[in-house]
């Protein structure tokens, strides 16, 4: 399986959740602001952002998000991915998920990586689908024990779904 991970990080949150990522997956890791291209050859895509503002996406994929909507992501399976903080952000816990997924969908392509809402306490997210989240959600500064377990579940279930 080819892999290429794209993310958007601040202080550096989600670039270590894409670093860990992409050793579980043997993939690639790309800043977002370096572009999505070549990504013909790909079986899988993981996209990256935490959250900022009340709600936003990381500063790096402000001109990128409408990029994605250009390019032809039919065929293509993607998961999402990022961090926010559900106790101080609990209105906006990582939307970004949710803005991502929703440009990707918009661009042909089909998210995979659902993941349960339990073991998180947050009152709402962009993310949310249906009762589930849209990827993998990470909270650093509340719970991130859980960081690495939960990015381990996810990583088996990409490579089931893929
Ligand atoms: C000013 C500010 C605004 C934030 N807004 C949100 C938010 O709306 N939703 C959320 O889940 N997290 C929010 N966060 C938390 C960050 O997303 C979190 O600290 C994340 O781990 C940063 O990751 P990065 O280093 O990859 O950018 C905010 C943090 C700050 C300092």
């Amino acid at each position: 399986m080819k892999a290429r991970i794209y993310y958007g990080s601040t202080i550096g949150d989600t670039e270590k959740v894409a670093q860990t990522l992409g050793k579980e997956l043997d993939a690639e890791v790309v800043p977002i602001s370096q572009g999505i291209k070549n990504i013909e050859n790909l079986d899988l895509i993981l996209l990256g952002s935490s959250t900022w503002g009340y709600g936003e996406l990381q500063d790096d994929w402000s001109d990128k998000i409408d990029n994605l909507k250009e390019i032809n992501l039919s065929g293509k399976k993607i998961g999402v991915f990022g961090t926010g903080d559900q106790e101080s952000y609990s209105d906006t816990f990582c939307d970004s998920l949710g803005i991502i997924a929703e440009a990707v969908r918009d661009a042909g392509g089909e998210i995979i990586g659902m993941t349960s809402k339990e073991d998180y306490n947050f009152i709402d997210s962009k993310a949310l689908e249906d009762d589930k989240l849209v990827g993998l959600a990470i909270d650093i500064n509340n719970q991130d024990e859980l960081t690495i377990p939960r990015i381990q579940d996810w990583v088996d279930q990409l490579k089931k779904e893929i």
